[in-house]
């Protein structure tokens, strides 16, 4: 009963019902809001509508409310009995595919009811967006004011994008979407304009009976009728031949047309806007609806603004053509006339007119691989967030956890991606290598597992890295570490990622030890030697426990800033040290702890990036044999780092200064093995390997046990000079450790570590510096081969320790130390066969 009253007034007020929907190939209509698999077909109109669906992933259905619905309100078309708003984000989107696919030409419409439809009697105010182009920014007069707006565009992509966009002026809402696809020859604009055609009028003239939809409008546009008191209507009720004609307007609005009541006069027709840049594009529809006498001529000309578009323009009699510029009328103000021709005798006519203003695309979608790989990227981590349209745009409306670089001339590039805490899981997703422009990358604190894939090396913009905080196995590629050591790239990962967690003990297979022809004069040495051994067998070196590696508590590092570091030195009061970079001063942490401020001269050449992100890097390498690393400062270009506090200074000093306790060869021989450890953990525990550029008793601190540290690894590089560093060219080192092949072919490899620790090896045994001043500044290997090659082994033994050592044990030291210092570096030990041979318990050490 109550559908059948609905029936009968909808009969009664519209003046007509479709019983033959069209064919609705391509069609998409949606009744926005309605439940959910809710399909059917509109009596009204006969369009088949759907739900929401697949459309849209957001918002939330809403019913008007009854004040304005059926049967209150019993004209209003169902579509707009109930909507969809959007109380979350920014940003909702409807995703349209249209048949065609990418470049078919489509129409689209949106309709609009607000309906009071959330109790609140408030008209929100919102933006509606193309893609990302402002499409209508959408204002309601009143509660029951319905907009509808049709834009005309050519797909760019396989899908459009129809956006609603919150302004702060209330909640998005949308009562009806439609898609009909067009003819591509049709509502064609001049080339050299990118933009859409947004519908401003559609009349069918003459007509006064109602307003419709047709059903043999195939592209189902609504006209409204427009007659004015000035003009005679026309009417056949004989069928209109539009086959000819692209536009096919529907018969009933081509039945229709208009004469200016006094038969001499011509038809105007007048329209104005505010913006004076406006573009507009006509199309005039005509087909004359009377068959005229022999006598007879109906011939117009058509002019805008007074100047001619058409010239004598004759109609056929039931036969439908449209006429459109080429051009746009550009202006605020447009006047039409349709004026008779010198050769008429008969007034001029119209049938139907479209006025479209040009929407300009004033923003250009997202770079289409950017577009894609971010897209892949939702669908492989399932982003639980609104990332719906374009990426970048509209400008102000990227994505959560998107940044664009928005240039004039370029599409936008996304160049930050975060996902910090977005519960990913799986592998690093291999399309983030497609994100070109990316220069800042945060994957932070989610469950990626796998391994630090090498694809990043790809993002060769990538300026932040940060991958912490997830269960991400093996290490930084060495292309990304290299860029961090040179500051090109803040790199924030686990410290699991960048070495080994110190622990692992080695196999037990003692590695044979090449040594090489190239050394048989030592070898004779040697041999002899080995005689020698046996017969003073009966002295024993004790055990030096060298298996118990591991990480030290990770300390609480940090950037301090310079009034901290004042502060915690009592203003530089107590230097403990100079040299290497600067003076080093005492100082106490806030947790009662000593530490060694080491004050930077300020002429370095390092830059803050390079020196922060270094010295981030190098806080997160925890070793027992490498000087732990409390902190920096980089404050008003003064630069400080801050060391665990070494009671015992550096070993150069050590051994040099005659006045303290002279080392026995077992603790020297601790030392070494101390060292050895530490470098073989920047070798090879750490991926890839640290090379530390300055090895150098300098470098190597004692603690109160003289448990050895080495200090100052990777800060090397670009670090200022003092009187000991020499950077020559690229070459970095101190005269007297620096590798010669290193030196010659600025090919930088572990091996120059390996060399280095060899003359470190070298001063232990011998306590003499590696250039000896007061031998003619000659080099200590130069010394030790003078005494190596008459045999006199004893002669280079540092005689502080001479009565009481295992010569043995140093003879052992002896042939580390060449076989870590020949010329050629491929023929030199690596750290870790020097670990091995110092860590078998079994050695000739403890013999
Ligand atoms: C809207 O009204 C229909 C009945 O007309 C009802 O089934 C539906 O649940 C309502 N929707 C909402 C969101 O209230
Ligand atoms: C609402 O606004 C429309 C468009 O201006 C108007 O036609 C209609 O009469 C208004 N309705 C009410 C109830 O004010
Ligand atoms: C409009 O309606 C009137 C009366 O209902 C009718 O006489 C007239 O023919 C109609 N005009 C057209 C063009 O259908
Ligand atoms: C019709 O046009 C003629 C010539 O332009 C004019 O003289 C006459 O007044 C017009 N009549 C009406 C009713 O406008
Ligand atoms: C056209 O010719 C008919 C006769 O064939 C005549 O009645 C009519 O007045 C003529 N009309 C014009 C405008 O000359
Ligand atoms: C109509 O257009 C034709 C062709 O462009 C032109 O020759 C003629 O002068 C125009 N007539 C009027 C009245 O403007
Ligand atoms: C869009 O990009 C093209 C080049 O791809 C450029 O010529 C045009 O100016 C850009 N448009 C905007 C609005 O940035
Ligand atoms: C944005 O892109 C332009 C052109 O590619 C580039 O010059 C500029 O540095 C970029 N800006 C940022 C912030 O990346
Ligand atoms: C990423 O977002 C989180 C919070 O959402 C924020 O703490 C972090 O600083 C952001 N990272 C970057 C690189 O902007
Ligand atoms: C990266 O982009 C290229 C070209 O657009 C595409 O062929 C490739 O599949 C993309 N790679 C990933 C991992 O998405
Ligand atoms: C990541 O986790 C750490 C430790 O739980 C926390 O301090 C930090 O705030 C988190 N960051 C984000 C962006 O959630
Ligand atoms: C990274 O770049 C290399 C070399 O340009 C290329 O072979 C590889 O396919 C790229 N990887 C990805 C995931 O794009």
């Amino acid at each position: 009963m109550v559908l059948f009253l609905y029936l009968f007034l909808l009969c009664l007020t519209a003046g007509f019902i479709h019983v033959h929907a069209q064919i609705q190939t391509g069609y998409i209509s949606i009744d926005c809001g309605s439940q959910e698999n809710f399909n059917y077909v509109d009596l009204d109109t006969g369009i088949s509508y759907t739900s929401d669906g697949s459309f849209v992933t957001t918002g939330v259905n809403k019913n008007i409310s009854l004040e304005y619905a059926y049967p209150n309100s019993p004209n209003l078309p169902q579509p707009l009995s109930d909507l969809r708003s959007f109380p979350q984000g920014n940003k909702n989107c409807y995703t349209l595919r249209p048949n065609g696919g990418k470049t078919s030409l489509n129409l689209i419409r949106a309709t609009f009811m607000y309906g009071n439809y959330d109790g609140e009697n408030k008209l929100p105010e919102f933006d509606l967006y193309l893609g990302v182009n402002l499409w209508l920014s959408i204002k309601f007069k009143n509660s029951s004011d319905v907009i509808t707006t049709e834009i005309i565009s050519v797909a760019l992509e396989d899908t459009y994008s129809v956006c609603l966009v919150n302004v702060g002026l209330g909640i998005p809402f949308i009562s009806g979407l439609e898609l009909r696809p067009l003819d591509g020859s049709i509502y064609k604009t001049d080339p050299e304009i990118s933009g859409s055609l947004v519908l401003f009028q559609r009349l069918d003239i003459g007509y006064t009976n109602g307003s419709g939809r047709y059903s043999d409008d195939i592209y189902d546009r609504i006209w409204s009728t427009y007659n004015s008191p000035s003009w005679d209507s026309l009417h056949t009720s004989l069928d209109i031949d539009i086959s000819g004609d692209s536009y096919r307007a529907p018969n009933e609005v081509m039945q229709t047309g208009s004469t200016p009541k006094n038969g001499t006069e011509y038809l105007e027709f007048s329209w104005s806007v505010s913006d004076p840049k406006a573009r507009f594009y006509i199309y005039l529809y005509f087909a004359d609806l009377v068959v005229l006498g022999r006598n007879q001529t109906r011939e117009f000309n058509v002019s805008w603004n007074e100047v001619q578009l058409f010239g004598n323009v004759r109609p056929r009699a039931y036969y439908a053509s449209t006429f459109y510029n080429l051009r746009p009328l550009v202006g605020n103000k447009h006047k039409i006339s349709i004026m008779k021709s010198a050769n008429a005798n008969v007034p001029p006519m119209l049938n139907a007119i479209e006025i479209y203003r040009v929407l300009e695309f004033s923003e250009n979608a997202t770079f289409s691989r950017d577009v894609d790989a971010v897209v892949n990227i939702r669908t492989t981590y399932k982003i639980n967030r609104n990332w719906v349209g374009d990426p970048c745009g509209p400008k102000k409306y990227s994505w959560e956890g998107i940044i664009c670089n928005y240039t004039n001339s370029n599409p936008p590039q996304i160049i930050l991606l975060n996902l910090s805490a977005s519960d990913l899981t799986g592998q690093i997703a291999a399309s983030i290598a497609n994100l070109s422009s990316l220069e800042t990358l945060d994957l932070s604190n989610n469950s990626l597992t796998g391994p630090i894939p090498d694809f990043l090396e790809n993002l060769t913009v990538l300026k932040s890295l940060d991958l912490r905080g997830n269960q991400l196995s093996g290490y930084v590629p060495k292309s990304l570490l290299e860029r961090s050591r040179t500051g090109l790239l803040k790199l924030s990962v686990d410290s699991r990622n960048l070495c080994d967690s110190g622990s692992c003990q080695s196999n037990k297979k003692k590695i044979l030890i090449p040594i090489l022809a190239s050394l048989l004069p030592f070898l004779v040495v040697l041999l002899l030697l080995i005689i020698f051994w046996r017969a003073k067998r009966k002295q024993k070196a004790s055990k030096t426990s060298s298996n118990e590696e591991g990480r030290t508590i990770e300390s609480n590092n940090k950037q301090f800033t310079y009034a901290e570091v004042a502060n915690m030195t009592n203003n530089f009061q107590t230097p403990i040290g100079k040299g290497g970079f600067g003076t080093v001063y005492l100082g106490t942490l806030k947790n009662g702890k000593q530490a060694a401020v080491k004050l930077l001269s300020s002429s370095s050449s390092q830059g803050y990036n390079e020196f922060q992100n270094e010295a981030e890097l190098l806080m997160r390498v925890h070793h027992k044999n490498l000087a732990a690393f409390v902190g920096y400062s980089h404050d008003n270009n003064r630069m400080a780092l801050v060391y665990e506090y070494m009671a015992n200074g550096n070993l150069k000093s050590y051994i040099s200064d005659r006045n303290t306790h002279p080392l026995s060869w077992e603790m020297r021989l601790k030392i070494a093995i101390d060292a050895a450890q530490g470098l073989e953990y920047l070798h090879h525990g750490c991926r890839p390997a640290i090379i530390h550029r300055d090895v150098k008793s300098a470098n190597i601190l004692l603690s109160e046990n003289l448990d050895a540290k080495i200090a100052d690894f990777g800060l090397s590089k670009g670090l200022p000079d003092d009187k000991t560093t020499h950077i020559l060219t690229d070459v970095i080192g101190t005269t007297g450790y620096l590798d010669p092949e290193y030196h010659r072919s600025h090919n930088l490899t572990e091996k120059s570590d390996v060399y280095s620790f060899g003359i470190v090896l070298l001063e232990l045994i011998t306590g003499q510096p590696a250039i000896i001043k007061s031998m003619d500044h000659i080099h200590i290997m130069q010394y030790v081969g003078q005494y190596l090659e008459k045999g006199e082994i004893t002669s280079v033994i540092d005689e502080q320790m001479r009565d009481d050592l295992n010569l043995n044990s140093v003879c052992k030291a002896i042939e580390i130390s060449v076989a870590c210092t020949r010329a050629m570096s491929i023929q030199r030990m690596t750290m870790g066969e020097v670990k091995r041979v110092f860590g078998d318990g079994n050695g000739p050490w403890t013999e």
